[in-house]
């Protein structure tokens, strides 16, 4: 993942999003780094509850009560109204601030798992959609209702200017899903967040779907943040990936590398724990042992060390482990990788490490030569 400083259009830095409840605070988001290029497209996996979507309604000032950004940078890097380039911290505005109103849908827009979330039972889709547009230019409602049309077209709807006057409990899950883009699409945004915008469809229409996010983004040059469980989809729209574990991000680069040569022992477990094309018919895939923690009461240090074969008793259970550049532009937040690990622990300087926790297991075989292909 090599980055321009041009070529970033979103930075998310340190931010930490928390939910006061009774029976504590729960850190959802707990000092994520995400690292967004113009264009490009950003998986982001991590086991459920590991806090990928409160980080991308973070992103927005869209997180409910009782949840807030507590601290932490958004920073937009955007072209300002004259045309020059600057930089808005989207977290030190509040949620109704006007700015960030301006925001939403102008320059970052969103799409949710579930279509119903945000289109209106009882409005036909072409109003909502034309309200959509008329937030952000000043047109004429008969212009808007024309955009309208043309929007649902372009994301593939048949017979788009019947379908702008119906409404969407007329319509099926994927059309919904198609209404939500359109009008996600319709000022226009640099960045689409997705946040599973497939999971409820069905295999072909979510095919379908990604095939036209992808056409959309390849035509406008929009980046998207992908947040998905599924490997395949990353593999074939990512161009960087990043890895959550329990609010934090703890590895982010190129896909390619990722895949081949996952650095944290988090993402090698997770990855393991999908299964492969062509892989030999393995009776179990390995899960990843244990079970998350309760973000209310996080363990000292690494959160993942009651998990991970790697762990270093008495450095692992007592320091957070900062963020480290590695040379391809990976980062990763893992003691394995500080530059002062003991010796006979991981070196990143070295090409030859890689992790090999299982040395009998096909699936390790598998990820080493691949890794010794990418190397
Ligand atoms: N309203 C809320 N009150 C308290 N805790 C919440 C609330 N919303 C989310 N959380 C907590 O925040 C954490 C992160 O949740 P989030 O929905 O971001 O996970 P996720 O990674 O998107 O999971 P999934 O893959 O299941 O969608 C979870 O531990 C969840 O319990
Ligand atoms: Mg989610």
């Amino acid at each position: 993942m090599s980055t321009q400083p041009d070529d970033v259009l979103l930075e998310v830095k340190g931010l930490r999003t928390h939910f006061t409840t009774d029976t504590g605070e729960v850190r959802a988001v707990n000092g994520a780094d995400l690292t967004l290029r113009r264009g490009r497209t950003l998986c982001v996996v991590g086991e459920s509850g590991c806090g990928k979507s409160v980080t991308a309604r973070s992103i927005l000032q869209l997180v409910e009560r009782p949840g807030r950004v507590v601290g932490g940078q958004v920073l937009l890097h955007r072209r300002g109204p004259g045309g020059a380039a600057e930089t808005v911290d989207l977290a030190a505005l509040g949620p109704r601030d006007r700015r960030i109103r301006q925001v939403r849908g102008r320059d970052i827009a969103m799409v949710f798992q579930e279509p119903m979330a945000s289109l209106s039972l009882v409005h036909r889709v072409g109003n909502q959609i034309g309200e959509a547009i008329r937030v952000h230019n000043r047109v004429s409602r008969a212009e808007a209702r024309r955009r309208s049309v043309e929007l649902l077209g372009r994301v593939g709807i048949p017979a788009p200017e019947r379908i702008v006057d119906a409404y969407p409990f007329q319509l099926s899950g994927g059309m919904r899903q198609r209404v939500m883009i359109a009008m996600a699409l319709s000022c226009e945004p640099e960045l689409l967040i997705a946040d599973e915008p497939t999971t409820a469809l069905d295999v072909t229409t979510q095919a379908q779907i990604l095939d036209l996010l992808a056409d959309l983004q390849d035509s406008r040059g929009m980046a998207m943040l992908f947040i998905t469980h599924d490997m395949g989809v990353v593999a074939e729209i990512a161009d960087d990936v990043a890895v959550m574990y329990l609010g934090s991000v703890v590895e982010q680069g190129a896909v390619d590398g990722v895949f081949h040569a996952p650095r944290h022992p988090y993402t090698r477990a997770l990855l393991e724990s999908v299964p492969r094309m062509g892989a030999p018919r393995r009776e179990r895939l390995p899960a990843i042992r244990g079970s998350v923690p309760d973000p209310a009461h996080q363990p000292s240090g690494c959160v993942f060390r009651d998990r991970c074969d790697h762990a270093m008793p008495g450095r692992c259970d007592t320091t957070v482990p900062p963020p480290v550049s590695l040379a391809d532009g990976r980062r990763v937040r893992c003691l394995l990788y500080g530059g002062d690990a003991p010796a006979g622990h991981a070196d990143p300087a070295d090409p030859a490490h890689q992790f090999r926790p299982d040395p009998a297991g096909a699936s390790a075989r598998r990820a080493d030569e691949e890794a010794a292909d990418a190397d």
